[in-house]
């Protein structure tokens, strides 16, 4: 029996060194049946290469991609009868928004900059996957974005560092609560370190290459976060940095990560990423991959089996020391230990919570809070919110009545447990209006699209649900064009020239998976409502947006760009020798496009609300700062429309030098407020050393000098509240 980590240490000691390698192999689930069905013979992996021998199959530390409690208790039981020393399994999977009932991509979540809900939302979805057997969930994704054509921005937080911390944090304390072991609980695995998101050109598992002072004042903040907030897995990214994979970084995993930052986790590689690096020309065959991982530090290898294939005859060579493989184990055992599998290694398979559970009622109506508060609104003239007694409304285009629109990375979700736009405006709607739906709009004859045209002309609103299909985005999903699919654009340009600008009822409504080009929308159409892939319940969000039920109040987490040529894009950019923007007329020398401005179509930290908001005699407090001190700014915020809404009140500041050339600006804090009609709120942020403070050769550092703070609703719309001279005494 294990009952401390002392006895962790002797279990390691009376196990075999196949039986200790075996722990460090995760086995991805698609050969589940062949544990039930091992009289068939040695099996074969998913892509029909790899084999897995009785032996292995029955030692492996940890098995991805089990979702549901009957077939991991099959699993459990049938693993346990076999395994020598009873070392129970551990069951891993990516239940990245949700598990059952999913909630909005987290790159909308994010535009909530609601952290209680983003973490209510991780609470949730550990409660779901936790009953189903899952023991440890590979979120969150901290990534840091700044190129909209990378597929995978839709699981990321977006391109500030300080929201991503925060959000990361935000995430591990919902997944694991107190104890990652408790009922209803997950272990979590902050991803995929490091720097992935930064791959080149947008393009999936392509390389980055960073300085340290780009990597450290950027980058590493979420995995940071997520560490503070006492996450227990890391697991590598497949890109390489400055020239060395990151699954055998030693810099990042041995120097930073186990040495610096103290981690005592676990780390797993991401899928296949050890064998890979023989495809980097990393490493001249597997056996090198397995040194280099294990010697950075890898504790799991998931998929590939270069450890399984290698590391007995690399440690009886003498070329890694045993003692490196005892150290994995342990931290896997620890986990092990840590989630109470060694007490009941059935304790979490829960047939019973999972009807209870899964997609309950509680868990929709938090999912649906959390997309309607993550939608953004980039353009109204008046249109929105729709009357509640609107008497005829069409909706129009691929979306109009889809389930898909959970978005890439939604587990075990399902399109038929989806609330639909038509589904959602019906539940709302008078029951004497009229709802007409048309989802296709492709290819259309011209009786066809007459018919469109005339339904169109009789409601009072048309809804044009579009946007890009699910799998244009998420992993391996980077795009070189950033548009909408070209026969929407066309139908919807079809459709706008067959109306009257007077009479344009159009309200678009977008469901896709990164920022994209809508500035010829933004010009021709009256509203624009971005729905991101809002969830299960994405349907009755939208309408609850739409129908004015709730007030939009997310903002971009992610700039918009005019095109795709402005890649990468980022408000928080550094200062150049040449900083004048583009202004006809202008000198022509200058760090410009001469086609279109520097800037977001929609910057970071945007999105418009049902009512409006006067920021009002924002100033410093006092215009010094001495070190150890602090100080204020403040200032008033009134509502100044007539209803009530939410207004996130962002906090900026610029270092206007330094030993480093610093950013324009910078997100130092914010707050999401709530005010009626008319009210008015006093608000004051409080400025610390730390937020003056920047990484620089191998430290934090503040500098004395002058600081320029903003308050503003997004980082083009800002008040310049003063300058503030920091000095050491
Ligand atoms: C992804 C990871 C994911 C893993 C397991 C990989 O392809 O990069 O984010 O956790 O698969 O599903």
């Amino acid at each position: 029996m294990i009952n401390n980590k002392k006895d962790i240490q002797k279990l390691i000691d009376s196990m075999t060194l196949e039986e200790k390698i075996a722990q460090m192999y995760q086995l991805p689930g698609q050969v589940y049946d062949f544990y039930s069905d091992r009289e068939s013979g040695p099996v074969t992996g998913p892509e029909g290469l790899r084999e897995y021998t009785q032996d292995l199959l029955f030692n492996v530390g940890s098995v991805l991609n089990i979702t549901e409690a009957s077939t991991a208790r099959k699993i459990q039981k049938e693993y346990l009868e076999q395994n020598r020393l009873e070392i129970p399994l551990m069951f891993m999977f990516d239940i990245i928004h949700g598990h059952k009932t999913i909630f909005p991509i987290p790159l909308g979540a994010a535009c909530s900059w609601n952290m209680n809900m983003i973490e209510e939302s991780a609470r949730v979805a550990a409660r779901e996957g936790s009953v189903s057997g899952i023991n440890v969930t590979f979120s969150p994704m901290a990534d840091l974005v700044r190129d909209a054509r990378w597929g995978r921005v839709m699981e990321s937080p977006g391109e500030d560092p300080l929201l991503n911390a925060r959000i990361s944090a935000a995430l591990v304390r919902g997944y694991q609560g107190s104890d990652p072991g408790a009922k209803h609980n997950l272990a979590a695995c902050v991803k995929h370190f490091a720097a992935y998101g930064a791959a080149e050109a947008g393009r999936d598992y392509n390389t980055v290459d960073m300085s340290e002072y780009r990597l450290f004042n950027y980058y590493l903040q979420g995995y940071k976060a997520a560490l503070d907030e006492g996450v227990k897995m890391v697991m590598t990214s497949f890109n390489t940095l400055n020239g060395v994979p990151a699954t055998a970084n030693k810099d990042l995993f041995c120097d930073l990560l186990r040495d610096k930052w103290d981690f005592q986790g676990t780390v797993i590689s991401d899928w296949d990423a050890v064998s890979e690096m023989v495809y980097h020309g990393y490493s001249s065959d597997g056996s090198e991959a397995a040194r280099q991982a294990v010697e950075a530090g890898v504790d799991i290898e998931m998929v590939s089996q270069e450890y399984v294939n290698n590391l007995t005859e690399l440690i009886e060579e003498g070329v890694i020391k045993e003692n490196k493989v005892d150290q994995a184990v342990e931290r896997i055992l620890n986990l092990k230990y840590e989630l109470g599998l060694f007490a009941d290694p059935f304790k979490f398979f829960d047939e019973q919570g999972e009807e209870k559970y899964h997609l309950c009622e509680e868990h929709r109506k938090k999912a649906r809070r959390l997309a309607a508060e993550s939608m953004v609104l980039l353009e109204n003239n008046g249109i929105l919110p729709l009357e509640n007694n609107i008497s005829s409304v069409t909706v129009v285009g691929p979306f109009a009545d889809s389930g898909e629109i959970l978005g890439e990375w939604s587990a075990v979700g399902r399109a038929e447990d989806t609330v639909t736009l038509k589904e959602g405006l019906k539940n709302q709607l008078s029951s004497k209006a009229e709802l007409h739906v048309f989802s296709k709009i492709a290819d259309l004859n011209k009786t066809q699209f007459g018919e469109i045209v005339s339904r169109v002309k009789e409601s009072e609103a048309t809804v044009l649900a579009v946007g890009e299909p699910q799998n244009w985005s998420g992993e391996a999903n980077s795009r070189g064009r950033i548009t909408l699919p070209e026969k929407q654009d066309r139908f919807i340009r079809r459709l706008v020239s067959a109306l009257d600008e007077q009479e344009s009822n159009l309200v678009m409504v977008l469901f896709n998976g990164r920022p994209l080009e809508l500035e010829w929308y933004s010009e021709n159409i009256p509203a624009l409502l971005e729905a991101w892939y809002p969830g299960t319940e994405g349907g009755n969000a939208v309408a609850d947006i739409l129908l004015g039920r709730v007030n939009p109040s997310g903002k971009l987490t992610m700039s918009f760009p005019y095109s795709v040529g402005q890649m990468p894009l980022y408000y928080n950019r550094y200062s150049t020798g040449r900083p004048r923007g583009y202004e006809p007329g202008e000198e022509h020398y200058y760090s410009r496009y001469i086609d279109m401005p520097n800037e977001a179509l929609y910057p970071f930290g945007y999105g418009l609300s049902y009512t409006t908001f006067d920021y009002q005699n924002f100033a410093l407090e006092k215009n010094e700062l001495t070190a150890g001190e602090e100080a204020r700014v403040t200032g008033e915020i009134l509502n100044s429309g007539d209803c009530k809404g939410q207004e996130t009140v962002q906090l900026y500041i610029q270092d206007f030098e330094g030993s480093r050339v610093r950013p324009l600006k910078e997100l130092k804090d914010y707050q999401k407020i709530e005010l009626a009609a008319g009210e008015r709120a006093e608000i004051s942020f409080c400025i610390t050393e730390e937020m003056l403070s920047y990484y620089c050769e191998g430290k934090y550092i503040v500098e004395e000098g002058e600081f320029a703070v903003f308050v503003g609703s997004s980082a083009h719309d800002l008040n310049e509240c003063g300058t503030l001279y920091y000095k050491k005494s």
